[in-house]
């Protein structure tokens, strides 16, 4: 079982055994005897069970065990205490036990409460609120129902109700206020003389497309979704004018995983302003990394590259050989666009397929019909890649695989998520039971290139209540805190600095960090075995424990945020920069 699952199972028994607990309450309330009983069964059952699963994720290694067991568990505990003998003795009159099941009832989801709203780290107040909030509704309820409480219960409350104000809770934590941002506007990209230099014009626009035979509105570069393919050859300049003809919510590009000078990256309010309707900016780079990169917008980042202001760049070392195509992979207005036509290639020919996610969500891919290498991920070339055959790959929102292999003389297809995009002929091959490639044991290992690190920050990826400001908002949070209230990392020229990202929530965080690769050391307390990964865009699944280091060469102030761009938005944002 992952740690994924094994959350999603104490998430769901948790909230099983609360609801049980308190339905049992309130039955017995009503005097619904078999009922109350059959239902405190229930509850019984789930609350022990959760000591099952808590022992499981503590073993799995996640890293929040802790806060389960300092909270949920004593709770848990203390329902099953209080509520368990009353049952057995069962009186006559089922009503009497009405109180204690509501408390283990109020107990449960308090326990449930802190988990999912209070977040990491776990703290004292927390626990103290939680206990507090549940004897209250315990003394209420009791009254409520006209039962007889001992005088000490509600003098316990209100003990831990003081005592949780008095430790300021741990909720209202004092805002480590995040220096501003510097807005270094329309510093002109710098001049690179007597270089071939490719130039292109990007205008961005509103425009309607057809997806399937249906026509969408979108927001296109050049009219077209994907935006035209860049491409150019190691050594070139790349001079990119964009323009914004009519996107009100203002555009910029950015060069996704490209690791450009920082006034070319395209972030609005970091690097540049956005450019406005009417405006234009012109975006001045050398071309010096071969491999498999895509543009996108960074204004409205969510809307603007779901809409369809994102396209392909592709540096080449030289000239394509054989077949070398690119496949984007986007879904418009919740329809996976269609893949590019490609042609029929002679068997033998050299085949390169340049895989790119540019949704928010991790896609999986597989080639049937021959054995593939992986070439490189996310531009950069693997070490000693073996074939492969019949394995899927897993793409991260953002990320980049590029597979090779030869053209066989027999039909060869590509599906995504299942769906064929592309076929030379039929292929009958069901795909979905493929084992899919971990890329952190696959390729020739060569030793990490630093021993030492300058400088090391945690990030705990969480969904949570950010309390830092006046109006308290659900976000997803890093180490507690949402943008632009994240304190951003700071480094200087030369630190080699490593990052420890754990997540803590239910969901996939795909993490990137622009204008520098990562190398990826670990992964759950497990180093990497395979070719050394130089990443911007990995997946970081709920529990796992991402160990990944870097050296900052790249001067400036960098985003780094969560590249499911919905996250980002809401709150998964915080910047690199160097002092
Ligand atoms: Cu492709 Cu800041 O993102
Ligand atoms: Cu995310």
């Amino acid at each position: 079982m992952t740690t994924g699952s094994l959350l999603a199972a104490d998430l769901v028994i948790a909230v099983l055994a609360a609801a049980a607990w308190l339905g049992g309450g309130a039955a017995s309330a009503a005097r619904r005897r078999p009922l109350a009983l059959g239902l405190a069964a229930v509850a019984l059952l789930a609350t022990l069970a959760r000591a099952i699963t808590i022992t499981a994720l503590a073993r799995a290694g996640w890293w929040f065990a802790a806060e389960k067991v300092l909270i949920a568990a004593p709770l848990s505990l203390a329902a099953v205490g209080i509520a368990g003998p009353r049952l057995l003795r069962a009186p006559g009159d089922i009503r009497a036990v009405a109180v204690p099941l509501l408390f283990a009832g109020y107990a449960t989801s308090s326990a449930l409460l802190v988990t999912i709203l209070h977040g990491y780290p776990a703290s004292a107040g927390a626990g103290l609120l939680a206990v507090a909030g549940v004897v209250a509704a315990t003394v209420i309820s009791g009254r409520a129902l006209g039962a007889h409480l001992p005088r000490t219960v509600s003098r316990v409350a209100l003990v831990v109700a003081v005592a949780a104000l008095l430790t300021g809770t741990g909720l209202t934590v004092a805002p480590g206020a995040a220096p501003a941002v510097p807005h270094d506007h329309g510093s002109p990209a710098a001049r690179i003389a007597d270089e071939p230099t490719r130039r292109f014009t990007l205008t961005a626009g509103t425009a309607t497309v057809d997806v399937g035979g249906r026509n969408v509105a979108a927001w296109a570069f050049n009219g077209q979704v994907p935006g035209p393919e860049l491409t150019a050859t190691v050594g070139d300049v790349v001079e990119v004018t964009l323009r914004n003809r009519d996107i009100g919510r203002g555009v910029t590009v950015h060069w996704h995983g490209y690791d450009v000078p920082n006034d070319q990256d395209g972030v609005p309010g970091v690097t540049q302003a956005a450019v406005r309707p009417g405006q234009e900016f012109v975006y001045r780079f050398r071309a010096d990394q071969a491999g498999t990169y895509w543009y996108h917008t960074h204004s409205a980042s969510d809307v603007g590259v779901r809409m369809g202001l994102y396209g392909v760049l592709v540096v080449r070392p030289g000239p394509a050989t054989g077949l070398d195509v690119t496949v984007p992979v986007h879904t418009l207005a919740g329809r996976p666009l269609p893949a590019p036509k490609v042609e029929q290639v002679e068997a033998g020919l050299p085949v390169r397929l340049r895989l790119i996610n540019t949704d928010s969500t991790t896609h999986r891919y597989a080639v049937a019909g021959t054995a593939f290498r992986v070439a490189a991920i996310d531009g950069v070339d693997l070490r000693g890649p073996t074939p492969l055959v019949d394995t899927a790959v897993l793409i991260p929102a953002g990320g980049r695989y590029d597979l090779v292999f030869d053209a066989p003389a027999t039909p060869v297809a590509l599906f995504v998520d299942g769906r064929a995009v592309y076929s030379t002929g039929p292929v009958s091959t069901a795909t979905g039971a493929w084992p899919v490639l971990d890329p952190l044991g696959y390729g020739a290992t060569a030793p990490v290139p630093w021993s030492r690190f300058d400088k090391t920050f945690t990030l705990v990826l969480d969904r949570g209540l950010d309390l830092r400001r006046l109006l308290p908002r659900y976000a997803h949070t890093v180490n507690g805190a949402a943008d632009p209230d994240i304190p951003p990392q700071v480094v200087r020229r030369g630190d080699v600095v490593r990052f420890t990202i754990v997540n803590r929530s239910q969901i996939v965080h795909p993490w990137h960090l622009h204008g520098h690769h990562v190398l990826v050391l670990a992964r759950d307390g497990k180093p990497a075995t395979g070719s050394p990964l130089w990443l911007d865009s990995f997946d970081v699944r709920p529990g796992e424990v991402w160990e990944v280091a870097f050296r900052a060469d790249n001067p400036g102030m960098w985003a780094n945020h969560c590249h499911n761009l919905a996250h980002a938005d809401a709150g998964m944002t915080l910047h690199l920069m160097y002092s």
